[in-house]
């Protein structure tokens, strides 16, 4: 595997530099309880707290989904890394010259490194046309244009906008002065091919450019605005090898660590919403890019959030879009609520209009529930002051209602209703009851259909709700445990068990780790169980490891409680011995072999013996 070749000291300086307070704090808020940190888990959902995190041992682990390991592991989880991307990204923090041939050779194996260029390229784009914008008379138009819609010189800085004057090849030159290969930026979208094939021109020109991130902050393509009215009012980039539009979220990088910490995510329709709700205060907040909601980016944001509040234009195409966006949302088990505009009103107009507290206050800070947003647009399509538009609304809005799982939601919406239109409840509820028998009816067929891509989430989700209270184990895993957690603190206790019991744990994970352990001090290592976390390399035993860390206690460790432990663990193997001598000799007494089934009795007892005599020896 290509990981195996980052080195050790290169491990071990992340580890150091990234302290797993300060890793995990980025993105989860955590309080003191002890030796212990405690907070939210960020990798399942929950309302009480079974996610901990030991400063002493540099490990977290989750109570509640079983996840564990070291500041590596968590970046790597919470990121979406693999590991030789996590070391990569951490050590670029650390200022750890990356000198092994880890994650980029394996791109560069791929693909000849053209990713890498073309994301260099577009780095270097961004630069140009954004100091083209701020500092040259070329951009004065451009930058007055954006200065009346009220964008800010910050917030151009911090978005990166630029601009790209109208030659046809200011682009062109500039990149094949520093010798990028045309062909290869044409295939990335920067430029394209001249009609006759003669070369190559820009394919941005006069206008507003903004660079579109992906989630690790690199730039993988551009959008361009008109700066005034005309077609296509915005151009960007085409699919490439970098940029896949289904996938991708404006701004996403930089919402990451708002939306992981409030769990919560606000979804807007263009580019200068983002960046004007950015400045309001939302830090959450991302568009997807000349095209709907998919369900590809549903599922991303399934993982890194519980609620997404939709803020789409007032408008009939903006509400439309929502209606349309929120099964996509609810599907992959997100929360859904919806921020309401005035008629007409896109975010950005109504910050212009009413200033950011306005916007944070009447919009963001109050949105409505889904239901409620299906019913305030189904209201739209009737006309209320006709008796026959007030029966088809309530009709509609009782058919919204009756899909609603829980009952306490039905009411509340029915009641709603009733108040509303003067209505008696009980009739509505009948309604809503004939209703829910209809789909009742019709549910096998539909949850063919759109449930089987989901079963995943939904088992986990079940999962969630049994899985809080740990097991209780039987004694030997507890002794296993026990043991391990002090072999993985002290050289010497590992040592012993080595000679008493070598790998012989009855859990095979527990033999695996006993091993590992036992090569690993055999290399000169000393304790250190985040560093040998970082060596396991195996998902499974990094969150065993560091369950088995968490759930250690203040016992203090002797030789007699390593005996105690290491009797208990060798007992399991007799005792599953006697139970198959039992089986065998129940099988001989039916074949009416009583002869043999004496001789097991025998052995067995025998058996059953030593194993007593030896339990009484410890007392
Ligand atoms: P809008 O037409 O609502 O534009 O398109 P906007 O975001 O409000 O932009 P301004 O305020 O007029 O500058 C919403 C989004 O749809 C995509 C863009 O992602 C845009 O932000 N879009 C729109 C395109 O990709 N191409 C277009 O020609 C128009
Ligand atoms: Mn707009």
């Amino acid at each position: 595997m290509a990981y195996e070749k980052i080195p050790d000291s290169v491990i071990e300086a992340v580890l150091k530099h990234h302290d797993i307070v300060e890793t995990v704090g980025k993105y989860v808020h955590l309080s003191k309880h002890g030796k212990y940190m405690k907070g939210l888990c960020p990798f399942h959902s929950e309302k009480s707290p079974s996610f901990t995190v030991t400063p002493e041992k540099g490990i977290f682990y989750c109570y509640g989904c079983g996840k564990g390991g070291n500041a590596i592991k968590f970046i790597e989880e919470i990121e979406e890394y693999s590991f030789p991307e996590a070391i990569r990204i951490m050590a670029e923090e650390a200022n750890i010259p990356i000198t092994w041939s880890g994650s980029q050779e394996r791109q560069q194996s791929a693909d000849g490194g053209d990713r890498d260029t073309l994301i260099e390229a577009h780095e270097l784009s961004v630069k140009l046309y954004h100091y083209l914008l701020m500092n040259t008379t070329h951009g004065q138009t451009a930058l007055q244009y954006l200065r009346n819609r009220g964008v800010t010189d910050k917030q151009i800085d911090h978005f990166m906008i630029g601009y790209a004057p109208p030659e046809w090849d200011t682009l062109t030159r500039f990149l094949e002065k520093r010798e990028y290969n045309l062909a290869l930026m044409e295939k990335g979208g920067l430029l394209i091919a001249k009609q006759d094939k003669s070369g190559y021109i820009d394919r941005f020109r006069d206008r507003i450019m903004f660079p579109i991130w992906n989630r690790d902050g690199k730039v993988i393509a551009l959008a361009g605005r008109m700066l005034g009215e005309g077609q296509p009012k915005y151009l960007n980039s085409p699919e490439t090898m970098l940029f896949n539009k289904s996938r991708n979220l404006y701004n996403f990088h930089h919402a990451r660590t708002a939306m992981r910490k409030s769990r919560r995510i606000v979804l807007f329709e263009g580019y200068m919403d983002v960046i004007k709700a950015w400045s309001a205060g939302v830090h959450n907040g991302v568009a997807s890019m000349g095209t709907a909601l998919t369900e590809e980016h549903a599922s991303i944001l399934q993982r890194n959030v519980e609620e997404a509040v939709l803020c789409y234009d007032g408008d009939n195409a903006g509400q439309a879009a929502a209606l349309k966006t929120i099964p996509l949302l609810e599907r992959v088990g997100l929360r859904v609520q919806v921020a309401m505009l005035p008629r007409g009103m896109d975010p950005d107009e109504y910050i212009e209009k009413h200033g950011a507290d306005a916007f944070m206050r009447e919009t963001i800070e109050h949105p409505v529930s889904a239901t409620k947003f299906r019913l305030l647009y189904a209201k739209k399509n009737h006309i209320l002051l006709e008796e026959e538009g007030q029966k088809n609304y309530l009709l509609e809005a009782v058919g919204i209602i009756a899909v609603l799982d829980s009952p306490t939601e039905r009411e509340f919406y029915l009641k709603e209703l009733s108040r509303e239109f003067d209505m008696s409840l009980d009739s509505l509820k009948q309604d809503c009851f004939d209703r829910r028998q209809q789909l009742q009816k019709m549910k096998p067929q539909r949850d063919n259909n759109d449930n089987s891509w989901n079963n995943g989430r939904n088992e986990n989700r079940e999962n969630r709700r049994t899985s809080s209270a740990p097991p209780v184990l039987p004694a030997y895993q507890v002794a296993e445990r026990k043991l391990l957690a002090q072999m993985l603190q002290d050289a010497d206790t590992a040592n012993t068990v080595h000679q008493k019991l070598g790998e012989a744990f009855n859990v095979e994970d527990h033999a695996a780790l006993a091993a590992y352990l036992y090569a690993y001090y055999a290399q000169g290592h000393d304790p250190d169980v985040s560093r040998f976390i970082a060596s396991l390399q195996d998902s499974r035993l990094e969150r065993t490891a560091a369950s088995i860390l968490m759930t250690d206690d203040d016992i203090p460790f002797d030789e007699h409680l390593l005996a105690d432990y290491v009797n208990e663990i060798l007992k399991v193997p007799k005792f599953r011995e006697i139970e198959q001598m039992k089986e065998a000799m129940v099988r001989a007494e039916r074949s009416g072999d009583m002869l043999k089934a004496a001789q097991i009795a025998i052995e067995m007892n025998a058996l059953e013996r030593q194993l007593k005599g030896r339990q009484d020896d410890r007392f």
